[in-house]
């Protein structure tokens, strides 16, 4: 196992050698199938008639397998718009450095304006806000992502997963031209910002990401993305999450098959033992993932973190003891949360990302599943904290000490005491 880039991502599959790039992507081959999420009647309907991408044996590298499915005769009700690489370079400032949103293996996201109905670009904070992706100029790995998020984006609509506007395909660029996602990755809000990820966010998240999975997996013809992370959930204004970077999905089995066989890619930390171990790929290699961005969501530590001490730095197996002990699962909770979160959402959240991580993945949950699951998790309102206050009150009508021998803002300051309090109570209950 190698670690091909520095942002983790990693192969089994020796990295070939471009010899033709495919230029036959274009306007006309970019598919005009879509699968389509009707949000009034929560249905799917498929019109695609074939949305798999490579032949069975996806680690022959040549540029025919690099062209997305050809177009049929049904018309897409959204369809991609066909950027010049200098209408980017214009919405984007020049791809100013100060434009820059982040960076992935692919490479830069730069933030643009472009005109609406159209692909002219326009002026700074006018039009429409879009982010985009900038191919590094690398390799057939970086072209061939790009393909395959092209034809499946291009045809999977749906609330959590982020829109693609556009596309640019000229000479050797190669660009992305999505909606912008105002509050940017989980990634961000989890691990990197000061102020908490307060619990409601979380849940809120944790149940779009979800949304936008069991949409993949549920369809008539099955997608796995394969890379679900918290880097590639992107958030809007509200908190809604979308599902971003298509690059490594895959058509699910058919038929009568059980699984895909495919070269092992994803991120460590991220991607099911038993596809790492065979290459066997089952939308169950994608509830795994999910379940270790349940736990990076419950806990605020991440998957990897080379920084902690030796048995901590895998989260799930660093995890994995304290999820099977009701005893102990709230030691797990993000310390920054203190006392504000949900007392039954943690233990929920917990039993659903240990089922999610079960070794055997016939046992772990469909994403529609998880759905059921987190959907009631929004509506609790019994924090902590005030289950807290309310023992504190109790215990002080119980002794009736003096008014102001102890106030409950200075308890309050002991959470890992308090914390302690709540697990006893809620073993209690
Ligand atoms: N549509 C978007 N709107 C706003 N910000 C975005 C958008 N797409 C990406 N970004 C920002 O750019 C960053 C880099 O995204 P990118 O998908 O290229 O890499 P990554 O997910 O961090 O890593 P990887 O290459 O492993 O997927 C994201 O973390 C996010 O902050
Ligand atoms: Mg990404």
């Amino acid at each position: 196992m190698a670690d091909n880039n520095n942002c983790g991502c990693w192969t089994f599959l020796k990295r070939g050698v471009c010899n033709s790039y495919s230029t036959t992507l274009s306007a006309n081959t970019i598919p005009r199938n879509s699968l389509v999420y009707d949000a009034a009647t929560e249905t799917r309907c498929l019109n695609a008639s074939n949305r798999e991408l490579y032949p069975p044996n996806e680690a022959r590298l040549s540029s025919d397998n690099l062209d997305p499915p050809t177009s049929t005769k049904s018309k897409s009700p959204r369809q991609l718009l066909q950027f010049s690489f200098q209408e980017l370079k214009s919405a984007t400032g020049n791809f100013r450095p100060d434009s820059i949103l982040g960076e992935g293996g692919f490479g830069y996201v730069f933030k643009g304006w472009i005109e609406e109905n159209g692909t002219a670009p326009a002026k700074p904070g006018s039009g429409i806000t879009v982010a985009v992706k900038s191919l590094k100029l690398d390799g057939l790995q970086g072209h061939r992502e790009w393909v395959v998020e092209v034809a499946f984006l291009g045809q999977l609509h749906h609330p959590n997963l982020v829109k693609l506007i556009g596309y640019c395909i000229e000479e050797d660029h190669r660009l992305l031209v999505y909606e912008f996602m105002t509050r940017g990755s989980l990634e961000n809000h989890l691990f990197r910002r000061t102020i908490p990820l307060p619990w409601s966010n979380r849940i809120k998240i944790t149940l779009g990401a979800a949304k936008g999975l069991a949409f993949l997996h549920g369809g008539p013809e099955p997608v796995i993305y394969r890379d679900f992370k918290t880097s590639n959930i992107l958030l809007d204004s509200e908190y809604n999450a979308k599902l971003s970077d298509f690059g490594l999905a895959k058509a699910g089995p058919q038929g009568d098959k059980t699984h895909v066989s495919t070269r092992v890619v994803g991120t460590y930390g991220y991607a099911a033992p038993e596809y790492v171990m065979t290459g066997h790929l089952t939308s169950k290699s994608d509830v795994y993932s999910f379940g270790v961005v349940l736990l990076e969501i419950l806990t605020g530590r991440r998957s990897m973190d080379k920084k902690r001490p030796s048995g901590e730095q895998n989260l799930v197996t660093w995890a994995r003891p304290y999820l099977a002990d009701k005893r102990k699962l709230y030691q797990l909770v993000d310390p920054r949360l203190e006392l504000n979160y949900s007392l039954k959402g943690v233990l929920k959240v917990s039993q659903l990302a240990y089922n999610c991580l079960h070794r055997d993945p016939k046992a772990r949950p469909t994403m529609d599943e998880v759905v059921k699951v987190l959907t009631p998790l929004q509506d609790l309102n019994d924090l902590a904290i005030l289950s807290h206050h309310s023992r504190l009150s109790q215990q002080g009508r119980r002794k009736k000490k003096p008014e102001g021998s102890k106030s409950t803002k200075d308890s309050s300051l002991n959470i890992g005491k308090h914390r302690k309090d709540e697990i006893k109570l809620q073993l209690c209950k």
